[in-house]
């Protein structure tokens, strides 16, 4: 066939930060916080780091291997692993996963832009502001939000324009080093408010009293979004990725990162609740919700020496986060239109600008002219939000390791792994690995799926 051949990543470096990009997002620093604070502090953490190794790990590295294998979009992937067999329709449902996540990612997406302006317009410095107020005049301001929507879009394709290396590898090596300085910074700030030691304890000091069912499928929808496995982000990423790479390590590496960064990202915004909160002689409220960032912390800053500062490095890195994670869910869409329907690269952004963009567009409106309209009793973004966190990425991952445990063969899996027997990783290591995938990862995920439908 005369097609090109496919880019690739530059660099080893570039491979994984372009990953961690896509981990570390909106789901960090604005999901896992507000989680954390409604489902008992540390606890949480720890059911969280129990479902990252049992199941999340497992399906990352199916999604990667299926993918290095594939070298195609998740569409095409499934097709060449299994020719023309009916599992290529699930590579088209991570596709479709990963435009509808897009569809209301952008959205917050918009928010943060917004807020990154503000700040840089100290807006953030009466302690007086009732932001809570602000906040919700914003979001339900019929156009207001939407062109910070299509801002934050805008960006997204521009960066994907331009490509693999010179557009996703390159941009997601500067912003997440940049991010993950000035996170940093900001837990500096948070930490040394005095009486901030008192949320850091509420992190780590575990409560298991508050350890229910639901708290499990919490962690679940949040593990499998913050790592953004399920929906072929990963398996399109990996499809760039050399043969030499480490598929185990890779997986392992990123899966480490984004946690480490979801806890720094609870370092940077919980300690500050409580210190403020004591400081104003009020019990801190970290359970704020979805509004715990864009409420809650504005009002942390405007009342924190170096408070204004601390608030434009801040929504600064919620931007770098969210834009980093927006490109691999566009790409994922991006990669399929040009493989599958042989449009230019420039042409498959515009054409999921305009998909995503539109439904975001009612996702946006949802908190404004369109509250009334419901999809099974949700708004449109919560439908949207909660449809692919807790359906399509745990089916997507379900049935992505009974791909990669029952459908490949035990050799070839075995074999991809270890890079054809070059990586010297150790025969249990492997093994373990194999029935994870085959076993343990699919029933864990059925139970916990079932729990939440049947109970
Ligand atoms: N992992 C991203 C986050 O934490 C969101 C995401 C989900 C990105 C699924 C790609 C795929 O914000």
């Amino acid at each position: 066939m005369a097609r090109k051949s496919r880019e690739t990543f530059d660099s080893r470096m570039g491979m994984l930060l372009a990953m961690a990009g896509s981990a570390i997002g909106l789901g960090n620093i604005w999901r896992f916080p507000y989680m954390l604070g409604k489902n008992g502090g540390a606890a949480f953490i720890l059911v969280y780091i129990l479902m990252l190794v049992v199941l999340c790990l497992p399906v990352m590295v199916s999604e990667y291997l299926i993918g290095r294998r594939g070298e195609a979009n998740p569409f095409s992937s499934f097709d060449k692993l299994a020719p023309g067999s009916k599992w290529r329709w699930i590579g088209f449902l991570a596709v479709l996963a990963s435009a509808c996540i897009l569809s209301f990612y952008c959205v917050v997406g918009g928010w943060s832009v917004k807020y990154l302006a503000d700040s840089c317009a100290m807006a953030f410095s009466s302690g007086q502001a009732d932001y809570a107020a602000n906040f919700g005049a914003f979001i339900s301001n019929p156009w207001k939000p939407l062109v910070y929507t299509i801002i934050f879009l805008a960006l997204t394709g521009l960066i994907i324009v331009f490509g693999v290396r010179k557009g996703i590898e390159r941009m997601s090596k500067v912003m997440i080093t940049v991010l993950f300085v000035i996170i940093v910074l900001v837990v500096i700030r948070s930490l040394s408010l005095p009486g901030a030691i008192e949320g850091v304890r509420y992190m780590f000091v575990p409560d298991f009293s508050k350890v229910t069912a639901d708290t499990c499928i919490a962690a679940m929808g949040q593990a499998f979004f913050s790592l953004s496995i399920g929906c072929g982000t990963i398996l399109t990423y990996a499809s760039y990725v050399s043969k030499e790479e480490n598929i185990l390590a890779s997986s392992a590496w990123i899966s480490f990162f984004d946690t480490m960064f979801a806890i720094i990202a609870g370092l940077a915004i919980i300690p500050a609740v409580y210190a403020i909160a004591y400081m104003n002689g009020v019990e801190p409220d970290v359970s704020a919700g979805p509004g715990l960032v864009f409420i809650t912390l504005p009002g942390v800053f405007s009342q924190m020496p170096l408070g204004g500062v601390a608030a434009i490095l801040f929504f600064l890195a919620l931007l770098l986060a969210a834009i980093t994670s927006a490109i691999s869910l566009m790409e994922v869409v991006v990669a399929f239109i040009i493989e599958e329907m042989r449009r230019s690269r420039a042409k498959a952004v515009l054409i999921c600008f305009m998909l995503c963009g539109g439904v975001g567009v009612f996702c946006s409106l949802s908190f404004g002219p369109l509250t009334g309209f419901r999809l099974f009793g949700l708004s449109v973004f919560d439908f949207f939000d909660y449809i692919t966190s807790n359906i399509m990425l745990p089916v997507g991952g379900l049935l992505l390791t009974v791909f990669a445990g029952w459908r490949l063969k035990r050799a070839n899996f075995l074999d991809e792994l270890t890079n054809g027997g070059k990586l010297r990783i150790p025969r249990w290591l492997s093994l373990t690995i194999y029935y994870l995938v085959k076993l343990v990862a699919p029933l864990g995920i059925l139970l916990i799926f079932l729990n939440t439908f049947f109970s």
